[in-house]
């Protein structure tokens, strides 16, 4: 390992020489206009190679509607120049949200979601001459749910000795019965007949950072008809997919946002090599992959890690951490390069399924020419953009236009906005669109250290 550092470049030749040092398999090109040619998914076409990752603000209104908040921040993707939105974690039952304002699209507010995104349909295609293709995700938050006030609610599928204790619990309570995960299919099912109602052109199975169905993967030690073997441990998503199928037809995006590495050791991590849980062991993520896309999967987006625990480096490398979290050993290019890694892997074994890949905010200005030759090297068909899209959510219209971007709007990676969700706020980036979200971090960070001191 080469040690963390800060971002520190003054050009591409200086970033050059570090990976070089480091020894990462992080390319760049010249050859920008590549992440302007279209791509078709499931007969959509995506103008662009640009797609925002999905970002939540935790800040939908009380009964998971867009808020003001949430328009705001989809108006500025829509019109940011990105050619698919992947929208936010949407929970799919009240008691599977990871927060009280958690989106959640039901019978009652369809209607608000349909009209909000008519009228991004309608702007975006008069700005940009194109409307992002628009995919919904659909999550139960599991180990991590907690849908009223600041008390954890946890819904584990098997007990974890290390993770057990960070959610308040003690190992010997119930784990959720085979009859509750039998009847989530029908749920998620009836979210997707919503969105496709709602306008969107597809949903996401959500199956990563350790929420219900990314556990459900590593439950090597749960009994029954959904936990031991790989079968049994797909089971769930299986049935997913099929009943999302069933209800909404052949013309709709099924897609799954999914960890291919957990960086949590066997028996309770799931891509992970039995004796060492830094190792990646792709031989099961690349069998999820081949029977998604046999249940009529059509887009892929790999992530990896956990967010709640302490390697956030894996899921989003950063020059700064949040509170509490340790500085990781590793360069922030290490980590990079083996997300790109997962994404390289999955998308061969995807063939020409598209895969969106992570992994590019800590580079700043420098995206483009890493993606571009990510594109050409065929590592991945689309680019996803997570913290630099909230961050600078204009940038895919400066590289498509010829401007490129500029380092002055990029995000910092400073975990401000991760720091706000800890503290159980509404997020948004505290550096770039300061005039909302400082004030808010402030609050969030006072009323924290309240809860924790007494
Ligand atoms: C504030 C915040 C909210 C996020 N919300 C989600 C989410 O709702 N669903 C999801 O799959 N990932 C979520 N992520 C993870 C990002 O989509 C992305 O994988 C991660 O930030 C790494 O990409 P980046 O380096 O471009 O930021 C979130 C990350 C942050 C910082
Ligand atoms: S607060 Fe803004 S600058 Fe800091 S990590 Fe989040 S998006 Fe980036």
């Amino acid at each position: 390992m080469a040690g963390h550092e800060k971002f520190n470049f003054k050009d591409i030749l200086e970033l050059d020489a570090k990976i070089r040092e480091v020894g990462a398999d992080i390319t760049h090109s010249d050859d920008i206009p590549v992440l302007s040619t279209p791509i078709v998914i499931n007969g959509r076409e995506c103008a662009n190679r640009f797609a925002i990752l999905p970002m939540e603000g935790c800040d939908s209104a009380p009964d998971g509607s867009p808020s003001d908040l949430v328009r705001r921040r989809y108006e500025r993707f829509f019109l940011g120049g990105a050619a698919l939105v992947w929208w936010e974690a949407n929970a799919v039952v009240e008691e599977g949200k990871a927060n009280e304002l958690q989106m959640m699209i039901t019978d009652r507010n369809v209607s608000s979601f349909a009209s909000f995104m008519a009228d991004m349909k309608e702007k975006s295609q008069r700005k940009n001459g194109y409307s992002p293709v628009s995919i919904l995700q659909l999550t139960h938050s599991g180990r991590y749910s907690r849908p009223h006030g600041h008390k954890a609610a946890p819904i584990i599928p098997q007990h974890d000795p290390i993770l057990d204790p960070r959610v308040g619990l003690d190992g010997d309570e119930d784990v959720v019965s085979d009859e509750y995960l039998a009847s989530l299919p029908e749920k998620y099912a009836h979210s997707a007949v919503l969105a496709r109602e709602a306008g969107f052109d597809g949903v996401d199975v959500k199956a990563c950072h350790r929420y219900l169905l990314s556990e459900l993967l590593a439950s090597h030690t749960r009994g029954g008809i959904y936990g031991g073997s790989f079968e049994n441990r797909t089971r769930l998503i299986r049935e997913i997919i099929r009943a999302i199928r069933k209800a909404v037809g052949d013309d709709f995006i099924i897609a799954s946002r999914f960890n291919v590495f957990d960086a949590h050791p066997y028996p309770y991590g799931f891509g992970v090599d039995k004796g060492d849980m830094w190792k990646f062991d792709p031989s099961e993520p690349v069998s999820l992959v081949r029977m998604m896309i046999d249940e009529g999967v059509s887009l892929l987006s790999n992530s990896a890690g956990n967010p709640y625990y302490i390697y956030p480096q894996v899921t989003r490398p950063f020059d700064l951490s949040s509170m509490g979290i340790p500085t990781p050993d590793e360069h922030p290019l290490e980590s990079i390069s083996m997300l790109f890694d997962f994404t390289e892997c999955i998308q061969r074994a995807a063939g020409d399924v598209p895969v969106i890949g992570n992994g590019y905010t800590w580079l700043r200005d420098f995206i483009p020419y890493i993606a571009a030759s990510n594109i050409e090297r065929g590592r991945c068909s689309m680019v996803g953009l997570g913290r630099c899209a909230i961050a600078y959510p204009d940038a895919p219209k400066d590289v498509i236009s010829g401007k490129g971007m500029d380092r002055g709007k990029c995000c910092i990676t400073c975990s401000k906005c991760t720091q706000i969700m800890r503290d159980h706020g509404t997020t948004g980036c505290v550096v770039r669109d300061s005039g909302i979200y400082a004030p808010l971090y402030r609050r969030f960070r006072a009323e924290a250290e309240e809860r924790e001191n007494g």
